[in-house]
């Protein structure tokens, strides 16, 4: 089962960076769990950093080292932590989608996001640290567009019974994984995919247009029609047009 080992920290610099130092020490079994009230280091997707105020959010890291998972495979961990995100919330009657390739939204808010970091020999994957910062009782988010579990309910939740409820839906889809079952989770990830097949407008390096996401391939790659023919971008290459406002 995972999870059956959480690691509770007051203080670290990033729970992701914690499980790094505990694999380099090869102290760390599949399933472990870390969480902290506060990260001084919080790190984010494409070098951005992670901020969450003290003992008010969900900062999350769980290792994973049994997937049996080859590195052309790897979005399917993406998959797979993000609709168990999406799963968590909507037993609590919130109603999330997923904003390619990893973020969780709810009324075009962000209110989760995922940082894997892989750890590769050859063309497999031998382990993977994957990190969730989810807001929880945070209510003040500045100018940036987040929204929290209190904001959208009104209610004030454990963080301890969050991380519980989660765990659960991810060994409900750990098993999928287990059993080669990508393209199941690839449905699932597809069905809370935001805009999937809607027109709407994007930028790219050459500016902006107006497309509509068709899918993703295997590797991750967004499946963008355009003009009547798919195109394929990756993290960096495109921008939302559409704000979460
Ligand atoms: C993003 O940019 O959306 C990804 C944010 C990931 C944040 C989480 S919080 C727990 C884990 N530790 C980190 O340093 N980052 C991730």
């Amino acid at each position: 089962m995972l999870g059956r080992k959480i690691i509770k920290l007051e203080r670290v610099d990033s729970t992701n960076n914690y499980i790094a130092n505990l694999l380099y020490d090869d102290k760390i079994e599949n399933g472990t769990v870390i969480l902290a009230d506060e990260q001084t280091n919080g790190k984010g997707q494409r070098g951005a950093v992670w901020l969450s105020k003290p003992a008010e959010n969900m900062i999350f890291s769980i290792y994973l080292s049994s997937a049996n998972l080859s590195v052309k495979d790897q979005f399917v961990l993406t998959q797979f932590i993000s609709v168990s995100v999406v799963k968590t919330l909507k037993k609590i009657g919130l109603k999330a989608v997923i904003k390619w390739p990893n973020d969780v939204l709810i009324n075009h808010k962000k209110i989760a996001g995922i940082l894997i970091e892989n750890q590769l020999t050859g063309s497999s994957i031998s382990g993977s640290i994957v990190g969730i910062g989810l807001n929880v009782n945070q209510i003040d988010f500045g100018e940036l567009q987040a929204t929290s579990l209190k904001l959208e309910t009104g209610n004030h939740f454990s963080i301890q019974e969050f991380v519980f409820s989660l765990l659960n839906e991810i060994n409900f889809y750990w098993k999928y994984i287990e059993n080669f079952e990508y393209k199941t989770l690839k449905d699932l990830y597809l069905e809370k995919l935001w805009l999937l097949n809607q027109r709407a407008g994007f930028k790219d390096e050459n500016g902006d247009f107006e497309g509509i996401i068709r899918g993703v391939e295997e590797n991750g790659l967004l499946q963008m029609e355009r003009n009547g023919e798919i195109v394929f971008y990756d993290l960096k290459e495109i921008r939302f047009q559409q704000k979460y406002h």
